[in-house]
């Protein structure tokens, strides 16, 4: 047994002096020192010995245990030191720039929509949502729109099912606004995206509208005027004039088309090119931002308000034609190509 011992020691120096890693040190620790290793394995003979000599023995392994732990440690420490040599040994250059990488930013469609609705923010209203995938029912139907009616060519619709849309603006939400609050007074703008068959420089298949809706006791159409001028005061400075030039909307009566002063030339219809006019309103001195008008009587009665006794006004902005305007630019496809070198201007 003593042999035994001995010759376990001898091997255990020899392979921790080879030892390069603490992982190397780990693995020498559990195979002579674990449960079932080496020096567990020579105790199990203790039981065949004589009774008188394992008093003895157990104090030599006791020792042999000693010595092991001792060179695992200084076998640890050689390993633990030549890793923090190594790492002293890689130069770093402390004064060498940083690197630089570049921060991201919200979509100026996203921008645009926040922007707005901060300032409806602040004239009291507060927002409400609803699904992009709408029932029929809610995108025509209680907006007064029936089957069958002509006003549903209005807006090229795409259909999921014959009675499920995308919807083709916000003025759903305005229904579920409604039916969610029960009573007036409601104050809120609803933002979103909405979906139409449309494509061209001014017009997107998938684009954004942020809907506001009023509805109290005696709301009139002085008071869309007021809030819409405010509003474009504030997002456009305030020299800016508001003109509503009569419209049809099913679900509005009277029904308006929403203009602005055109931000490029101030509403002088002036330019600087060699026809002297300017290229955005192409003269005209006002730019079409959205539609709006007075909430339809039908509406209110869809959604179980007397219309006797509440009236409102609803309106709907295109966000991308705000945000062209905003930023002067000229093809609203830009904002849905994600060319980076586009994007970064922002
Ligand atoms: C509507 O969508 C009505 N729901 C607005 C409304 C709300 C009227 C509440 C009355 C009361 P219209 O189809 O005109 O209306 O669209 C409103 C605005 O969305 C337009 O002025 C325009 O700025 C924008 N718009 C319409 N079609 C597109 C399109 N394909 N791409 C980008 N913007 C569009």
């Amino acid at each position: 047994m003593k042999a035994q011992l001995d010759s376990l020691l001898e091997e255990a120096r020899k392979a921790l002096a080879g030892a390069v890693t603490m992982d190397d040190v780990e693995a020498l620790r559990v195979s002579l020192l674990g449960k079932k290793g080496s020096l567990s394995a020579l105790l199990k003979g203790v039981s065949e010995m004589p009774a008188a000599e394992r008093p003895t023995f157990g104090k030599v392994v006791n020792q042999a245990k000693g010595v092991l732990e001792t060179l695992l440690e200084e076998s640890a420490a050689r390993a633990k030191a030549r890793v923090d040599a190594e790492m002293l040994s890689v130069s770093i250059d402390v004064t060498e720039p940083g690197r630089h990488y570049r921060r991201g930013h919200v979509h100026p469609i996203r921008e645009t929509t926040e922007v707005i609705l901060e300032v409806f923010g602040q004239l009291g209203y507060r927002q409400a949502h609803g699904p992009e995938i709408e029932h029929e029912y809610y995108n025509f139907e209680a907006l007064n729109v029936p089957k069958h009616h002509p006003a549903r060519d209005m807006q090229d619709t795409f259909y999921l099912t014959e009675d499920v849309v995308l919807r083709t603006h916000t003025s759903p939400t305005q229904i579920r606004t409604m039916l969610d609050v029960k009573r007036p007074p409601i104050k809120a703008v609803m933002p979103g995206a909405v979906y139409r068959s449309d494509s061209d420089a001014t017009h997107s298949p998938m684009f954004h509208q942020i809907e506001g809706l009023y509805v109290d006791e005696e709301v009139s159409l002085a008071d869309l005027k007021g809030t819409l001028l405010a509003f474009a005061r504030k997002l456009f400075g305030s020299e800016m004039r508001v003109r509503l030039r009569p419209s049809f909307f099913p679900f509005t009566e009277p029904s308006c088309e929403v203009d602005i002063s055109c931000v490029t030339c101030m509403g002088s219809g002036r330019g600087e090119g060699e026809s002297g006019i300017c290229r955005v309103c192409k003269g005209s001195t006002w730019l079409e931002v959205g539609g709006a008008g007075l909430v339809h009587p039908n509406v209110f009665k869809a959604v179980g308000y007397d219309p006797e006794k509440v009236t409102g006004f609803a309106f709907g902005l295109g966000v991308e034609r705000i945000a062209m305007l905003r930023h002067k630019i000229p093809d609203l496809r830009l904002f849905f190509e994600n060319d980076v070198r586009f994007l970064r201007q922002f």
